[in-house]
């Protein structure tokens, strides 16, 4: 399955593509790795081609098995028809007629407090409903540690309720917030629609 989303433009907002890692990435995920923001809240680490090369083969393997589907994310850098890599966001755990899964996501560094992250996850968690709700898929669940801010301001704009919290699990040292959506929630308002699903982009 090769899934490409996007997310339609907005005033002053641009599209954002959607589509499986390739091996063309992995200079811009080795940049986007080398900030220590990413390795302080993330558990794959990448520091060098070898790294990233695991690193995209675990995503491979992960749409391979269908049970892990990550997006690397673009948006247009100005109007030259380039893409540029701002993010990542990812359905873990998905499992044939499993009715839950979680989401992951992280923003590069230079890409921050834009609504990166919020756009994304909301249309991979639109499209997700979509895709899997048939075979069963019913909620949708969001991990992070309790003194990630950011991360749990992004569940809020995406209509991840806080459910719970989670005791302290390596490799992180405090407890977690536990945030799930569900198939039958009222769309949130974060950013524009999605557009379909499409071609190959990036
Ligand atoms: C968490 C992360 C993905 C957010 O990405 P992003 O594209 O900047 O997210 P958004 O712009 O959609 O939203 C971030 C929100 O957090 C807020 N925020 C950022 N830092 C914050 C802080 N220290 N305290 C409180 N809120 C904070 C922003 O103001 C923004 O809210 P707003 O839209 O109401 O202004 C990004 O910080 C990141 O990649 N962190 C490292 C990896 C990570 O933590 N991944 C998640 C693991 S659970």
């Amino acid at each position: 399955m090769s899934v490409v989303l996007r997310t339609a433009a907005s005033e002053g907002v641009a599209g954002l593509v959607l589509r499986p890692w390739a091996e063309r990435d992995i200079p811009e995920l080795i940049e986007a790795y080398r900030d220590p923001v990413m390795r302080r809240w993330t558990r794959l680490h990448v520091t060098g081609e070898q790294d990233a090369r695991r690193w995209l083969e675990v995503q491979w393997a992960g749409w391979e098995g269908g049970e892990r589907l990550s997006f690397a994310v673009f948006e247009p850098v100005g109007g030259s028809g380039e893409l540029r890599l701002v993010g990542n966001v990812a359905l873990k755990g998905l499992a044939s007629g499993g009715s839950r899964a979680e989401v992951g996501y992280w923003t590069a560094a230079g890409a921050r407090g834009r609504g990166v992250a919020a756009r994304a996850l909301e249309r991979m968690t639109t499209w997700a409903f979509e895709a899997f709700g048939g075979d069963g898929l019913e909620c949708l669940r969001l991990l992070h540690q309790v003194d990630n801010l950011a991360s749990c301001r992004v569940a809020g704009k995406c209509g991840y309720a806080l459910e719970g919290v989670l005791p302290a699990h390596p490799p992180f040292p405090l407890e977690g917030h536990v945030h799930a959506r569900y198939a039958a929630s009222v769309p949130t308002s974060v950013g524009p629609a999605g557009v379909p699903p499409g071609g190959e982009a990036g």
